[in-house]
């Protein structure tokens, strides 16, 4: 567990709601610096929603967020990411067919003397991506090399280490596990466990695996039906805890799915 004592990200009574329907009912939480958080939930929770208000993508409807303790109002992505909040979809917004410095530089790309011109500072660019890479425990010894040859963990590592180098401070990983076989998890984990130990990031894991959120993160928020239905850190819960508040979530979506079919 971080030392770490004032939040980097506060959400207060977050609502969201899309016409008539409610997908965020008052939700609040804390993310700190070295921590991973694990937002936890059942398809349906809201944890996209609640991602996407915080990355910039919807405004909410009540509620505060916080930045290092000053509210904000994100109007766009662009805002969002300008505040060193970084996500990190699951499509991972790479192009399979560009090389591995392309994707990470990808519209911030290094020039010698003006843009227009053209010309790159290729040996340094791929210098930064290895470097970037490896301090995420990947070595890509040819960083020219077609992202389309790399493993689906390594891809993970890329999207990951290009938001902390530009800046991300907050970083947002949707389901990076999901789309992956065993052994992918298990790298990707590793990698958002290294982001974790440099110390100054904070991690929000969104995940249904609540054993994969188990392995690696500090702090805990189970929602259901866009409410929080259990929260805590690692010290706090245990397994048993977690399958209960897992099983909970899935019963009452289950449930209120059936009301909202025999109405
Ligand atoms: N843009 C939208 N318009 C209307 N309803 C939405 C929209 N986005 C999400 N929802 C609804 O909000 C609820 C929560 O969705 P979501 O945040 O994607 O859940 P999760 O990511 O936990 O599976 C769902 O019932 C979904 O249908
Ligand atoms: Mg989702």
């Amino acid at each position: 567990m971080s030392a770490a004592t004032r939040p980097v990200i506060r959400i207060e009574n977050l609502v969201k709601r899309f016409g008539g329907f409610t997908a965020l009912n008052g939700v609040s939480l804390d993310v700190y610096p070295g921590e991973v958080h694990a937002l936890l939930g059942d398809n349906g929770a809201g944890k996209s929603t609640l991602i996407k208000t915080l990355a910039g993508v919807f405004p909410p409807t009540e509620g505060t967020i916080s930045v290092d303790e000053k509210a904000v109002n994100f109007r766009s992505p662009r805002d969002a990411s300008d505040a060193g909040i970084g996500t990190v979809y699951q499509d991972l917004a790479l192009n399979g067919l560009a090389s591995v410095t392309r994707n990470f530089f990808m519209g911030r790309e290094l020039f010698v003397g003006p843009p227009i011109f053209g010309l790159m500072r290729m040996a340094e660019m791929d210098r930064i991506t290895r470097e970037e890479m490896l301090k995420l425990g990947i070595d890509i010894s040819d960083p020219s090399q077609a992202v389309g040859t790399m493993s689906g963990g390594q891809r993970q590592t890329l999207a990951i280490a290009r938001a902390i180098h530009f800046g991300a401070k907050v970083l947002i990983l949707d389901e990076p596990t999901s789309a992956l076989g065993q052994k992918q998890q298990m790298e990707v984990l590793k990698t958002i466990k290294r982001v974790r130990d440099l110390g100054h990031i904070a991690i929000i894991l969104i995940t249904h695996n609540e054993v994969h959120a188990e392995l690696i993160a500090d702090r805990f928020t189970f929602l259901s039906l866009g409410e929080v239905i259990g929260a805590g850190t690692n010290a706090d819960l245990d397994s048993a805890d977690m399958r209960r508040l897992m099983a909970g979530g899935a019963e009452l979506a289950h449930l209120s799915e059936e009301l909202a079919t025999t109405s």
